[in-house]
């Protein structure tokens, strides 16, 4: 959600100066995320919510920074609210990532949009296109695109040129987030597209307005306004061009964030088509790693991995990876050597299994000295940690 286009960002900006004189007084400062396309909507939005609940808003315009290419953290967000702006419009939850191990509190929903696989209307055309599916490079539609078999990736750097690429023929389908479509007919309305839903565990985000942790009181206000907006259809009329058309149904799929190493029968993850079965019976010892590896994961798994599972493993889009939320103290249900074949099977999401043994190694040995394990001399294989059997538990930091 972060990689919206850049271009939309300067239309809104425009349309924010156009409605500046209206919103005269400062009242409640609102930012949203730069070059969202759904920024005129979530504007819109806050303007009818905060009169409704008796606040005059103001928009700041560059509250949010535009990040660099892995976008926006939580705790960015977290250092924005309170210094820049009151309120973070257009903040996207879904279950797979809903932002509740930060200190942020969020409001009601007010729009429940999804990630859609857009195709031209013209079913020629889609023909003749080659078989590659277009996805904007660390959003969402990145994990749904690679949970797809036997298709070829475009990765693009934004939303908008994620549609053109379906738009212009160098991609049969693109994955992108539905008001990214509406954007983009905005500024094209001769293209037609036919959209269908992406069903993946992936695609039912939602909008909701973002508070700083003192601003309960403002927030329990707002929910109520939404409330009343949305009984009394306000909200529908605001939210109608937005909303994905009545044909395109969100197929929720479970998110299988933790089964995918359950003991027992075979779990499937997600829609990845991965069996994992593992057998925690035969614990043995630690397997053990060495300093020089754990810095050297650290750097690999900054430049690699952050961009999802967050700077310090706490998680953003994708799973934590410290402490009990993944790998639980007691009742380990995953083992090390699981967690091994997982990872070099399926990680990076965008570049799965593309990287060298010893630097899986490297990241795990990284991996595991966060999660609380001991440093030793000796280094750790690929073999070693493929073939562990002890299960991951993570420990209190020694
Ligand atoms: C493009 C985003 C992305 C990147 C980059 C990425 N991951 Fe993941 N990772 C995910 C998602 C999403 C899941 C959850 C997948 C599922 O359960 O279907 C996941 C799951 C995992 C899991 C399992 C966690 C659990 O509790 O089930 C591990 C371990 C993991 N990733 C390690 C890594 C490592 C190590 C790297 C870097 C080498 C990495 N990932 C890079 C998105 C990413």
């Amino acid at each position: 959600m972060k990689n919206h286009s850049k271009q939309l960002a300067g239309a809104v900006v425009a349309a924010a100066v156009v409605l500046a004189p209206a919103l005269a007084q400062a009242g409640v400062r609102v930012c949203t995320f730069p070059g969202s396309p759904s920024t005129a909507l979530d504007q819109t939005v806050a303007r009818e919510a905060f009169k409704t609940a008796g606040f005059d808003v103001s928009f700041v315009r560059e509250g949010i920074g535009e990040g660099d290419d892995d976008g926006v953290s939580l705790k960015e967000l977290h250092k924005v609210l309170g210094k820049d702006c009151d309120v973070i419009a257009g903040f996207p939850r879904s279950s797979v990532a809903d932002g509740s191990d930060s200190k942020l509190l969020f409001s009601a929903g007010y729009l429940r949009s999804g990630y859609v696989s857009v195709g031209l209307r013209d079913g020629t055309a889609r023909a003749s296109a080659p078989d590659v599916v277009a996805a904007t490079y660390a959003s969402p539609a990145q994990l749904i695109a690679v949970q797809q078999r036997d298709v070829e990736l475009d990765l693009e750097n934004t939303a908008e040129s994620t549609v053109d690429a379906v738009a212009n023929g160098h991609a049969r389908r693109a994955i992108v987030w539905y008001p990214a479509v509406v954007a983009y007919r905005g500024k094209h309305p001769q293209q037609q597209f036919a959209v269908t839903p992406a069903s993946s565990a992936y695609a039912d985000w939602s909008l909701v307005f973002a508070f700083g942790p003192n601003s309960a009181a403002m927030l329990k206000r707002v929910d109520r306004a939404l409330a009343s907006m949305s009984a009394d259809g306000r909200l529908a009329a605001l939210t109608k061009d937005w909303a994905l058309p009545a044909d395109v149904k969100l197929t929720r799929t479970k998110p299988a964030l933790k089964p995918a190493y359950l003991d027992g029968p075979a779990v499937r993850v997600a829609d990845a088509g991965h069996f994992i079965k593992v057998d925690v019976s035969a614990a043995t010892d630690d397997p053990a790693f060495n300093q020089a590896q754990v810095a050297h994961g650290k750097t690999l798994y900054a430049s690699s991995c952050a961009k999802c599972h967050g700077p310090d493993l706490n998680g953003i889009t994708a799973p934590a990876l410290r402490g009990p939320a993944f790998a639980p103290t007691t009742k380990a249900h995953l083992t090390i050597g699981a967690v091994f074949n997982y990872m070099t099977t399926n990680m990076p999401a965008d570049r799965p299994g593309k990287m060298r043994d010893q630097d899986y190694a490297d990241i795990m040995a990284f991996l595991l000295r966060s999660n609380g394990y001991g440093v030793s001399t000796t280094k750790l294989t690929a073999d070693v940690a493929r073939a562990s059997t002890t299960p991951l538990a993570a420990r209190p930091a020694q």
